[in-house]
């Protein structure tokens, strides 16, 4: 396996915060799917799936992922929020590194969520039935592509971090 760890879970799940720390502790690279496809696109998340559409934005998660694969060593990579949907992009994730899905439930996930202005997906009417669907689908989704699930519920940024850092250090304890 390489020297990355990929964070994957639901929107709000806290994947850019404990990320940026857990890579500043590690000190290794920080990356953000979502980031890095907006610098490439020169446009926000929002603007691609208002003129593209959803798929067109998948496309391009996969194109970075498959990309990644040779050149992403020893960094965090935050995941936006439906990149292990595709079963393909799944392998690949796995393939890139050791993945942590930091599972919120679904309470937390819709305080958290609650007037976001951001997010394409969460625009519109019916906000938490619109949360409570993606759960229901998304969940087995993110325990079959994790190597590990931290709970995050009352948990801080520093404490999830430190569990992340004790298991992590243990794998790669094994591999030398
Ligand atoms: C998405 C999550 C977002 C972003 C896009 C789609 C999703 O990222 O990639 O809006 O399908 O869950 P975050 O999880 O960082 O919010």
């Amino acid at each position: 396996m390489k020297h990355n760890i990929v964070l994957i879970g639901f929107m709000g799940s806290g994947k850019s915060s404990v990320g940026e720390l857990l890579a500043k502790r590690l000190s290794y690279k920080f990356c953000d799917s979502d980031r890095l496809i907006e610098n490439k696109a020169g446009q926000t998340i929002s603007r691609i799936f208002d003129s593209y559409g959803e798929e067109y934005f998948r496309d391009l998660e996969s194109k970075l992922l498959e990309e990644m694969q040779t050149s992403l060593d020893y960094a965090v990579l935050s995941t936006g929020g439906g990149m292990p949907l595709r079963e393909k992009n799944m392998q690949l994730l796995r393939e890139l590194g050791y993945v942590v899905y930091l599972k919120a439930s679904k309470k937390t996930t819709i305080k958290r969520l609650r007037g976001d202005r951001t997010r394409p997906l969460l625009k519109g009417e019916d906000f938490e039935q619109r949360v409570d669907r993606l759960l229901t689908v998304r969940i087995p989704i993110y325990e079959k592509a994790a190597h590990k699930i931290i709970e995050t519920d009352d948990k801080t940024v520093n404490e999830i971090v430190a569990e992340i850092i004790e298991e992590w250090t243990a794998i790669a304890g094994k591999e030398d």
